[in-house]
């Protein structure tokens, strides 16, 4: 191409001399080990190293290499270090790498079968691997798309449009706590409001357990409520579960709903033979999301969703407007715009074909295998020391566990001191390890992925969280809830009616300002004995205090416990999952005598534990008793 006055185009010693520039300090920081596996940095620091005019002027990449390197690089996760346990860690590879400066150099317009028949073939391609490895059938069909919560979010919409169509109030979406958040946010996006979506508890293995599921699902349709679609967790984020496929196949397939399962991060797990059979039953799911940017060690962003039956994806997405006939795709043609919600879209599909053509797929079947093993050693490690303890079973790579200490049954300085444990991993530089809750418990979580890690790496931050010095620490102070102030309310003036609030064991430690605030948020009720307070499966949220009077908890008539004056319920509908979703009721509760109660309605309990932490401690106390368990 001529150069004449285009004021963006480059000779082509330029291009190569830039090229291969940027390749230079590339390769330099991947090989250097000495960089950490996270640098943090305040807002401030970012702005004051970053902020500037615009540069109107050009700059010499030379300068801007620099100052990439000075600036900008050091400040990020370095996803592939050795010791990254982290959430989902995110190891690349070189010639991955590649393909997505070949897509972007050559600036590939994936979008349609007549402007790139050859990139569209060789995702085609892709995803026929990717079929094959889960078991599904050749008319299947995919899409690459950005990552696992785009894949999430386009099988909502694709089961919605197959089965019903136009969004209606009665459809009801089902999942289990430990499903991943962009579920929650595909639900709200895509306009599904709290009571119809039905977060489900899990079991002790953290898995669905299926019974309640059809519990669930079938209390629905008597309410007017149309179940119509299921999301599993194939390798829940938390702690790697897999939820039952075959089984919740079954319930599904029986009542005409639409059975997806995640399988994000876990789904290459099938890869090797553990994760196969970890993973049984993933070929009877309708639609399939899988993040090649997580075990598959691409770059980022390369999320792929599946569809067992391709011509639904088709007819949920296809739109053909005047404007874009000319690509009108003829039978045998695929215009991937047809089958996804992007019209552009880049050619993510090389980096598939080059890294795994490159290296061969038995070499990510080496790969993925070695990390199994690897976190299996993790687990033995735990289990052969005095001073961890595992919080739930491993799967598909990912470790929970924790500390305890002898000195200490306190939930909260138990937590506090993993905590500390989790920053000196960080400190001292031989990698990262994140948090979680289970069960209202804190958990250190490793997820053990990377092709870079090895027994060392894994030995050594384990060594360091079961022997580091950790102070006990003093009680945290108190913090004051954000408008103390708040003394309106039907009780505030009433000292005799603050002292009944006071003697609650919840609100026992607050001061009379904090009581008072915290009556303005409550209405008193009073309730006659044998009234039906909370239906089971019911998606209400209040949470209720007794201030007088006992009331019967019951699932299937069978009394499970009986709570007085002090006592709380409701708290586990209470809480919100996630974009204001949360359990349904979990049993029903009856008033046994006459009761007087206070009732916090939807959304002041996220208030209270947000203000308090001695409420929020109380409460999560009581989740962990109460969450049931089969
Ligand atoms: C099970 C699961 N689903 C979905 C996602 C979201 O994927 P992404 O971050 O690629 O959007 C994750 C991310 O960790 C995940 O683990």
């Amino acid at each position: 191409m001529g150069l004449h006055d285009d004021p963006l185009s480059l000779d082509r010693e330029t291009m190569r001399r830039l090229g291969y520039q940027t390749v230079d300090m590339l390769v330099a920081r991947i090989s250097d080990p000495s960089i950490p596996a996270l640098g943090r940095a305040t807002p401030a620091e970012m702005r004051e190293r970053l902020a500037g005019p615009e540069p109107t002027a050009p700059t010499d990449l030379e300068e801007i290499l620099e100052q990439l390197e000075r600036d900008v690089l050091p400040f990020m996760g370095r996803g592939d270090h050795p010791g990254y346990f982290a959430f989902v860690p995110f190891a690349a590879t070189w010639p991955g790498a590649l393909g997505d400066f070949v897509a972007s150099a050559l600036n590939v317009f994936a979008g349609s079968w007549m402007e790139s028949a050859g990139p569209t073939q060789v995702e085609l391609e892709v995803l026929g691997w990717f079929k094959q490895w889960i078991g599904y059938p050749a008319s299947a069909a995919g899409s690459l798309v950005s990552g696992g919560s785009a894949a999430n979010m386009t099988a909502l919409a694709c089961a919605r449009e197959s089965l019903v169509g136009a969004m209606s109030p009665d459809l009801v979406v089902y999942m289990s706590d430990q499903a991943h958040s962009s579920l929650a946010r595909a639900a709200r996006i895509l306009g599904f409001r709290a009571d119809q979506v039905r977060v489900l508890p899990v079991d002790e293995t953290f898995r669905l357990d299926p019974r309640t599921v059809v519990a669930a699902i079938d209390s629905d349709p008597a309410a007017g409520r149309r179940p119509f679609f299921v999301s599993a967790s194939a390798g829940a984020t938390n702690t790697g579960s897999v939820d039952p496929l075959g089984e919740l196949a079954d319930v599904c397939n029986r009542r005409g709903i639409w059975f997806h399962a995640d399988a994000a991060y876990g789904g290459f797990a099938v890869l090797s033979e553990e994760g196969r059979r970890s993973l049984d039953g993933l070929a009877r799911a309708d639609s399939v999301t899988l993040d090649p940017h997580k075990w598959l060690y691409q770059p980022y962003e390369c999320g792929c969703l599946l569809v067992r039956d391709g011509a639904q994806l088709r007819s949920a997405f296809e739109i053909v407007p005047d404007y874009l006939r000319d690509a009108e795709a003829e039978d045998s043609e695929v215009n991937f715009s047809d089958l996804g919600m992007q019209l552009s879209r880049s050619a993510r599909a090389f980096k598939l074909w080059l890294s795994l053509r490159y290296f061969g797929t038995d070499a990510f079947r080496v790969a993925i295998g070695r990390s199994l093993e690897l976190a299996h050693h993790a687990a033995d490690v735990i289990d052969a020391s005095p001073d961890l303890e595992h919080l739930a079973p491993p799967s598909l790579g990912i470790v929970c566990f924790r500390r305890w200490f002898g000195d200490t049954s306190d939930e909260t300085e138990i937590a506090r001191r993993n905590a500390v444990l989790a920053r000196l991993v960080e400190e001292q530089g031989i990698g990262l390890v994140s948090s979680t809750r289970l069960r209202g418990r804190y958990a250190l979580r490793l997820c053990v992925m990377n092709h870079t890690s090895s027994r060392t790496d894994v030995e050594r931050v384990l060594e360091l969280i079961a022997s580091a010095d950790v102070p006990a620490g003093r009680r945290a102070p108190r913090t004051q809830m954000r408008d103390p102030g708040i003394e309106q309310g039907w009780l505030a003036d009433s000292d005799a009616s603050l002292a009944e609030l006071r003697v609650v064991p919840l609100l026992a430690e607050l001061t009379d300002p904090e009581l008072r605030s915290i009556y303005a948020l409550g209405v008193r009720r009073e309730v006659p004995a044998g009234e039906r307070i909370v239906q089971r499966w019911d998606a209400t949220r209040d949470f209720y205090v007794v201030l007088e009077g006992s009331v019967a908890v019951e699932i299937d008539d069978e009394l499970i416990r009986r709570l007085s004056a002090g006592e709380f319920f409701g708290e586990l509908a209470a809480l919100d999952w996630g974009a204001g979703f949360g359990y349904p009721r979990l049993a029903t509760v009856v008033a046994e005598t006459p009761v007087r109660l206070v009732v916090f309605a939807d959304g002041s309990l996220a208030d209270l534990v947000h203000s308090f932490p001695t409420v929020d401690a109380h409460i999560r106390e009581a989740v962990r008793a109460r969450l049931p368990r089969h």
